[in-house]
């Protein structure tokens, strides 16, 4: 409000030194105009309109009009001032906010990178640089892929999805950087879109490469305690050597031709490996007794998938593991135990490994039975389809025995590592 009645005071004192500048020179005018012609000066009147001789003097206009141009000059530089300062404040804090900006970018371990529709990048934070193991100038105008990859356009890039699809997408990758480093990239597509269409993408980078590396030695570490206790249960239980690792390749295959997630597939592959890991708990004697069990001792061995998931229980990593473990002896009718659960309330990977447990059991020897052919075997399991197995388990396991479907063991603990 103040800078604007000071304004409105600057326009009238400058209006007003124009009027009184522009009265001078009108009177100089009709002074010079009155000697030439011989009239006599009428100071009484000089500012009305003359008429001599057709001649028209405006001596009482061109004041007016002076003034006000000067007035109109004077606010229009006022005005200009006033947005010149404006345009530096503005611009001074604009430079203090894009400093500060750039300053947060450069110092986040995360790497941010934009790039046009061409895929060349057109700004890259400091991460970048060390991502790609250059320096960022060298990065600017260059492929992403020349950038922060093999130099060839990555598989199901996240940037490429984002500029078609028009939404952020996620993605990850390896690359082996200018100095031959091998880095594991998570990424984030984000696009920018201008007038309907993906202007830019800004490409999020983390690398997780530590995060990876740590992840794959506790697998390793994981899978190494597997084996080790499979050896154990397996030597204690008087198995021929084996059990747990051929139901452990019946389940994986079993579980890929139901077209399971990946990550149920690993949890049975882990859960078929330890399914008899309770066993750990019951006296030797029993488990290798050549006789018939008495009901006591059969109570004893029942409780071995109890035993074998509360083990485990206390494993974040290994939750859904011990509960495929507990309800591997279930029955799809409900006779099973411990719970005497039925149809889908069993874990399908307990029903799977429960198919598959079943048929390497009657197909190997034990101590108090000799093994079963094979097709016998198979006619029990497809007997069993509805009472102790899942139907829909068994037509898989049928057509896994009967395609001989070689999927090879090792993939799952590949996907695990
Ligand atoms: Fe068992």
């Amino acid at each position: 409000m103040k800078r604007k009645v000071e304004k409105i005071r600057h326009i009238l004192l400058q209006g007003l030194s124009g009027m009184l500048i522009g009265s001078i020179i009108p009177v100089f005018v009709t002074l010079s105009y009155m000697g030439n012609t011989g009239l006599a000066p009428n100071w009484a009147n000089w500012w009305e309109v003359h008429v001599h001789n057709g001649t028209l003097l405006l001596v009482d206009v061109v004041p007016v009009l002076f003034g006000i141009m000067l007035a109109k000059i004077s606010a229009d530089r006022q005005e200009l001032k006033e947005r010149r300062q404006e345009y530096v404040q503005v611009k001074t804090e604009l430079d203090e906010q894009l400093s500060r900006w750039k300053m947060i970018f450069d110092h986040t371990p995360v790497g941010y990178a934009v790039l046009d529709r061409e895929l060349n990048l057109v700004f890259a934070n400091r991460i970048c640089g060390v991502l790609a193991g250059a320096p960022v100038e060298e990065l600017i105008g260059k492929k992403c892929y020349d950038c922060f990859g093999s130099g060839e356009l990555c598989d199901g890039c996240p940037v490429v999805k984002a500029f078609v699809s028009m939404e952020s997408q996620t993605g990850s990758k390896k690359e082996v950087n200018r100095q031959g480093e091998e880095n594991i990239l998570e990424q984030i597509a984000v696009p920018i879109i201008k007038h309907g269409q993906v202007e830019q993408v800004i490409e999020i980078m983390v690398n997780v490469t530590e995060q990876a590396h740590s992840l794959q030695n506790r697998h390793e570490e994981l899978i190494a305690t597997i084996d080790t206790m499979v050896g154990i249960i397996e030597l204690k239980d008087g198995y021929t050597g084996g059990h747990s690792q051929r139901v452990r390749r019946w389940a994986v295959r079993i579980a890929r031709s139901l077209g399971l997630p990946e990550q149920e597939i690993i949890d049975i592959d882990i859960a078929a490996c330890l399914h008899d890991i309770g066993k750990i708990g019951i006296a030797g004697l029993i488990l290798n007794k050549p006789g018939d069990l008495t009901m006591t001792e059969y109570e004893m061995v029942k409780k071995h998938p109890v035993v074998g998931s509360d083990t485990l229980a206390g494993i974040p990593r290994l939750e859904n593991v011990s509960k495929i473990i507990r309800h591997h002896h279930e029955a799809f009718g409900g006779s099973g135990y411990p719970d005497g659960l039925s149809g889908s309330e069993i874990p399908v990977g307990s029903r799977v490994i429960c198919v598959a447990d079943a048929y390497d059991a009657m197909t190997s020897d034990r101590v108090y039975r000799k093994a079963i052919a094979k097709d016998h075997a198979l006619a029990e399991i497809k007997l069993g389809a509805g009472k102790q197995f899942d139907p829909r388990v068994v037509e898989a396991f049928l057509e896994v025995v009967s395609e001989h479907k070689v999927i090879q063991f090792p993939l799952a603990r590949e996907k695990l590592s």
